[in-house]
């Protein structure tokens, strides 16, 4: 099996910033509320004109950049997206034929906020088993378009944006270890009720808002916290390593309260953890990898370091990963 890591990283966030004092002239709320609930300043909003493929294609073309790869050397494209441009064909259709990448295998997976690591755990499979040798993994959302504005127990949450990366054989370190799981006993804690086979849309699903994220936070809250320290704990076991080797932990960035609950119960100290929800609020398969992209550019992951992922969201699924960069 070869060793295979990231070798190329990036992002793109849209320029419209939404603040908190923005969102108390929509509904019932107020940035204290908002700041010492979630970890939330402000959030980012594409445009009318942008979709979700358009955030990828800018991050997957930094990525590419960054890895000093040329699209026709990518074999393998997958895209994390609970918000696709449509149902079908898929992003990662749209990214190949963007950037110009010929032979390469392309689908979206959809894992909400734990997607990246999905991808990233799928692709790391088919590089270390030869059957491809470079893949780029995107997540990416345009959440903005599924959010109910008039609702302020989820419109102060979350925002669109797209990380990327490039997947390729390492000489050290790499991906040493995933854990992905998923218990689908609770999807009413978080899911969009209509728009699929079940409830396609119609007069009424518009009218009754059934197009929009629906989500019970406090009961996530919980099980986001228990849920998240258990990945970690799992991924940490298989690698056969502890908390104490843990560098920096990025996690996925629903709410500061939980990355901090989960950090004290594995026993990692504040400067071990990154953060970067201030900025972006939540926006799902995007979150972890934009923070990863992120904490790379910003030098907070080094040559050598042990970088935990671990990701909780709608399904309700998980992942972790273990990353030594
Ligand atoms: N402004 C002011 N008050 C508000 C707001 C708001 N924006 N939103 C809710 N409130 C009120 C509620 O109405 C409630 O009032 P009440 O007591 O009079 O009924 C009160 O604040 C407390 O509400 P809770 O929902 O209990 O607040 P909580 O502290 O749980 O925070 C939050 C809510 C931020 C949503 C939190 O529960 C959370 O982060 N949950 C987890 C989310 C998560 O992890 N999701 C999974 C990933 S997302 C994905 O997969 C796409």
């Amino acid at each position: 099996m070869k060793k295979v890591g990231i070798i190329g990283v990036g992002e793109y966030l849209p320029h419209k910033v939404l603040t908190n004092a923005d969102l108390e002239k929509l509904v019932d709320t107020s940035n204290e509320w908002i700041i010492t609930r979630t970890g939330i300043k402000e959030r980012r909003i594409a445009s009318k004109d942008e979709a979700t493929s358009d955030l990828a294609i800018k991050a997957a073309k930094e990525a590419l950049a960054c890895a000093k790869i040329k699209p026709e050397d990518i074999d393998l494209i997958i895209v994390a997206t609970i918000t696709p441009d449509m149902p079908f064909p898929s992003v990662a259709s749209i990214v190949q034929n963007a950037l110009g990448v010929k032979h390469a295998a392309c689908f979206d997976i959809s894992a909400a906020c734990a997607g990246f690591v999905y991808a990233l755990s799928i692709a790391h499979q088919f590089i270390a088993r030869g059957a491809y040798r470079h893949a780029l993994i995107v997540g990416a959302e345009k959440l903005s378009a599924i959010t109910d504005w008039k609702d302020r127990n989820t419109c102060v949450l979350f925002g669109d944006g797209a990380g990327a990366c490039v997947l390729g054989e390492v000489k050290s370190g790499g991906i040493i270890s995933t854990h992905l799981g998923c218990d689908g006993s609770n999807l009413e804690l978080l899911n969009l009720p209509a728009g699929g086979s079940r409830r396609p849309a119609s007069k009424e699903t518009v009218g009754e808002g059934l197009h929009y994220i629906k989500m019970q936070g406090n009961e996530l809250f919980k099980i986001a916290v228990r849920t998240m320290t258990h990945a970690a704990e799992t991924v940490l076991k298989q690698a056969g390593l502890t908390y104490r080797d843990v560098d920096l932990i990025i996690p996925h960035q629903a709410n500061s309260r939980i990355i901090f609950a989960v950090a004290k119960r594995l026993g990692l100290t504040e400067d071990k953890i990154y953060l970067n929800i201030e900025k972006y609020g939540n926006m799902s398969s995007a979150s972890t990898v934009t923070a990863l992209v992120e904490a790379v550019k910003e030098g907070r992951v080094k040559k050598g370091d042990t970088v935990l992922l671990d990701c909780f969201g709608a399904g309700l699924v998980w992942g972790a990963s273990i990353i030594k960069w």
